[in-house]
């Protein structure tokens, strides 16, 4: 990877790369990224601090759907550049004080990874001096199980994530995969899903006269149908 070292940014990792390594001090003991989540989707997400009210809500909120992205084959991983013992008491705090859209007593279970040198915040492009020199931004990585970054979100210090559409992109990612289709706007299971484009003119004058099991808005443009149990029951039960 790239370093400008006078500047201390590094290029920032792309859709289709494959993941940056590191090893790290988690708070659920030391990992070795990705190569221990191998065969397992995963999400790798940063956030700017520990005891901060945005941030508390987000890992209640993450927390209390780890077992909904478990059940889809996916793991969670967080990240800051707090350090081991701050991540432990916050997370403490967390469950036993802190109450939040009728969430409490929520355990932080998945990973959080120390990161005081912001070695790792700097591989993953997580540190963006505009907005923070000494905080990483919300970043969300999606890496699927042979470790290649499929979907990367950012978000600024003030805006906290929405964990339903976190969901949804895993959820997308994984239909696209299993049943070769793209996913089209605002797209949820059950919704119908667009077929490859056609790859030929005459592909193209067969659906257009003759379509089998899909709608075509024009050739280039067909949708077929998936039902969400079809799509949930191949998700979940790999
Ligand atoms: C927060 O999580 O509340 C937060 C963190 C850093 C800057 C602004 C807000």
């Amino acid at each position: 990877m790239e370093t400008n070292t006078q500047t201390q940014t590094t290029a920032m990792p792309r859709i289709g790369d494959r993941a940056p390594a590191f090893k790290a001090v988690t708070t659920q003991g030391e990992i070795n990224f990705p190569d221990q989540y191998a065969g397992s989707w995963v999400i790798l997400f940063s956030h700017p601090a520990d005891f901060t009210p945005v941030c508390t809500s987000e890992f209640m909120t993450f927390a209390a759907m780890e077992e909904d992205f478990a059940k889809a084959n996916c793991k969670l991983v967080g990240l800051s550049v707090d350090g081991l013992y701050s991540h432990i008491a916050w997370l403490r705090t967390i469950k036993e004080k802190i109450e939040f859209k009728g969430m409490k007593n929520v355990e932080v279970k998945f990973p959080l990874i120390e990161d005081i040198t912001m070695e790792i915040a700097r591989k993953y492009g997580m540190i963006q001096p505009g907005e923070s020199s000494t905080k990483a931004v919300r970043a969300v990585f999606v890496i699927d199980p042979k470790g290649i970054i499929r979907t990367i979100i950012y978000y600024p210090l003030s805006l906290g994530r929405n964990f339903d559409e976190l969901y949804r992109v895993l959820i997308a990612l994984q239909t696209a995969d299993a049943f070769s289709v793209a996913t089209p706007a605002d797209w949820r299971p059950g919704d119908d899903v667009i077929v490859p484009p056609a790859g030929s003119c005459g592909v193209a004058k067969e659906r257009m006269e003759n379509p089998k099991d899909i709608t075509c808005h024009d050739w280039f443009f067909c949708t077929k149908k998936i039902d969400k149990e079809t799509v949930m029951k191949t998700i979940l039960k790999k």
